[in-house]
């Protein structure tokens, strides 16, 4: 086997098993992808995530630099870097929650679906080698088109005979992110202070933001639904268009990603009442997934929470949210299972 390519000293390995001792929560991530737009802050902030003890980098170009580089902060979690797919056992033996943010971003003019064919390929690998070294972590799936590779890993565990639904979930938490925000600025309120429900999945109409739901309870006239669902929706592609070329949202990315990393994390440590939104195995629609609020918890999802009450604004979208979403989800199938 070629030698990792960084390696903190015996003293970090030490702290870990001496915390493990001690009885503190640590637990092992690894971030697949971890030198691109999305990975590098994400590594950043997930060395910094007190509940992260281990801390394993992989991809398939520049993690010598990334990880050596995040090696110095001094906060406790141990990192490891991991270079090209000899090194991918390695990079997943043993870790709690696998994050994968591999594959390539869109360009002004495309749509998620248009990464397909690059991206799928890749999250099949991945997800192939996630059944082989750590077949009971969480995983979290955020390159696009996520309403296609949650799909598509679910059929690679499955032929590995690991899937365990509760443990597999599509991060749409950027889209609660962006709805938080955008609904804030106009009720005039504290973003950390709104709660939007967003579900359906993470695409132009299938990203459903339940603007009737929201908390605090507030109320907007038809013209403020039409302009924030719209935005909600064409969040991704705003950005997109504003870095014209350079790729897609990264450092909002990045966060959403810990956010709800954390939650998955704060789930496995036996914390109660952990709520978000996610792209999951389901049974609230007839769709076999679909984003909803869900309950995390020892074993991931414990809980998947029902829609509540739509109004005819939101009903009207979700028949056009499931449309797009079936043709996403058979693509995504039928690509894993040829
Ligand atoms: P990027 O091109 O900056 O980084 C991608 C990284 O993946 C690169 O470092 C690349 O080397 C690596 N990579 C490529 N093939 C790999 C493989 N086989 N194994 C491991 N790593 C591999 O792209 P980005 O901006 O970080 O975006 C990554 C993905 O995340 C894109 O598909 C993008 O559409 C998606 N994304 C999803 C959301 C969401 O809300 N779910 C939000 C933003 C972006
Ligand atoms: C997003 O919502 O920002 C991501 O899905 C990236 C994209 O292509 O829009």
């Amino acid at each position: 086997n070629p030698p990792l390519v960084h390696i903190q000293g015996d003293a970090g390995l030490e702290q870990v098993k001496c915390r493990a001792k001690g009885g503190s929560p640590g637990f092992k991530v690894a971030i697949l992808g971890a030198s691109g737009g999305i990975g590098q802050p994400l590594s950043m902030l997930m060395k910094m995530n007190p509940l992260v003890s281990v801390l394993h980098l992989y991809d398939v170009a520049n993690t010598p630099g990334v990880t050596a580089d995040i090696s110095h902060m001094d906060t406790n979690a141990v990192v490891r870097g991991f270079l090209g797919q000899q090194q991918l056992e390695d990079a997943l033996t043993g870790m709690d929650l696998v994050i994968i943010p591999a594959g390539v971003p869109r360009k002004p003019g495309m749509t998620r679906d248009d990464l397909f064919n690059i991206n799928a390929g890749i999250v099949k690998t991945l997800c192939e080698g996630i059944a082989k070294c750590c077949p009971k972590a969480i995983v979290n799936v955020i390159s696009n088109p996520v309403n296609s590779t949650v799909p598509i890993a679910a059929e690679v565990f499955k032929k590995a005979g690991i899937f365990d639904p509760r443990k597999l979930l599509g991060v749409t938490m950027l889209d609660v992110v962006r709805a938080n925000t955008f609904v804030a600025e106009v009720l005039g309120l504290d973003p950390r202070d709104v709660d939007v429900p967003v579900v359906g999945g993470h695409a132009g109409v299938t990203i459903l933001p339940l603007l009737s739901q929201v908390k605090p309870l507030c109320s907007f006239t038809p013209e403020e639904t039409n302009q924030l669902t719209s935005r909600i929706q064409n969040g991704g592609t705003e950005v997109v268009e504003a870095k014209a070329g350079t790729g897609s949202a990264t450092l909002s990315m990045a966060y959403a990603a810990v956010k709800f990393a954390e939650s998955c994390l704060r789930g496995l440590r036996g914390d109660a009442g952990v709520v978000q939104c996610s792209f999951v195995a389901s049974q609230v629609t007839e769709l076999p997934f679909f984003a909803s609020k869900v309950r995390l918890g020892r074993n991931g999802v414990e809980e998947i929470y029902p829609l509540g009450p739509l109004n005819e604004y939101e009903r009207a979208g979700l028949v056009k949210a499931k449309n797009e979403l079936a043709a996403s989800i058979s693509k995504g199938v039928a690509f894993a299972r040829k």
